[in-house]
């Protein structure tokens, strides 16, 4: 019963969230895809109350706004971890090892592919660059580039971050 109230809880807190974000956008035009971006820069993922508010908001239907965010697969609809892990692997730093990279850092947090851990510590993302070519190979945590990684730097750094 109480898991149920702190449920309810945490669904009318997201949808006051969403709503404040929606309203909130400082540009003149608030558009399906500029109230995604707001939401998603904001809590990092869509919500379902985020579908249905900005339906309500923009007046379309939530299929309309469906579509919006599933074409751009930069929008995710599930919380990510703690931490988020890019790892680039852009032709830069593909060819400057970043197979390797990938590798050392899904053992050492016992993942076969990108996403979650399942301790929900850390979401990994294979990213096409990060814009720091010229330091690769490079990764980032939590938008904070780290250049010039190698397979051991990443394990200890995931090691790192595992223990704080
Ligand atoms: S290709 Fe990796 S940072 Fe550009």
């Amino acid at each position: 019963m109480k898991k149920n109230n702190s449920k309810t809880t945490n669904k009318v807190s997201i949808r006051a969230l969403v709503k404040d974000t929606i309203s909130s956008q400082d540009q003149k035009t608030v558009t399906v895809l500029s109230s995604l971006l707001s939401i998603e820069k904001k809590i990092q993922y869509i919500p379902d109350e985020a579908i249905e508010e900005i339906a309500e908001y923009c007046n379309v239907s939530i299929n309309d706004v469906w579509s919006v965010a599933s074409f751009y697969t930069n929008f995710r609809f599930t919380p990510p971890g703690e931490k988020i892990l890019d790892i680039c692997w852009g032709p830069t730093c593909h060819l400057l090892g970043s197979q390797k990279i990938i590798k050392s850092a899904i053992d050492q947090l016992g993942i076969s592919e990108e996403g979650e851990t399942t301790d929900k510590k850390f979401t990994v993302r294979y990213n096409t660059c990060l814009g720091a070519c010229a330091q690769g190979p490079c990764v980032s945590i939590n938008h904070k580039v780290i250049g010039f990684i190698t397979p051991d730097k990443i394990k200890k750094l995931l090691l790192d971050l595992s223990n704080n």
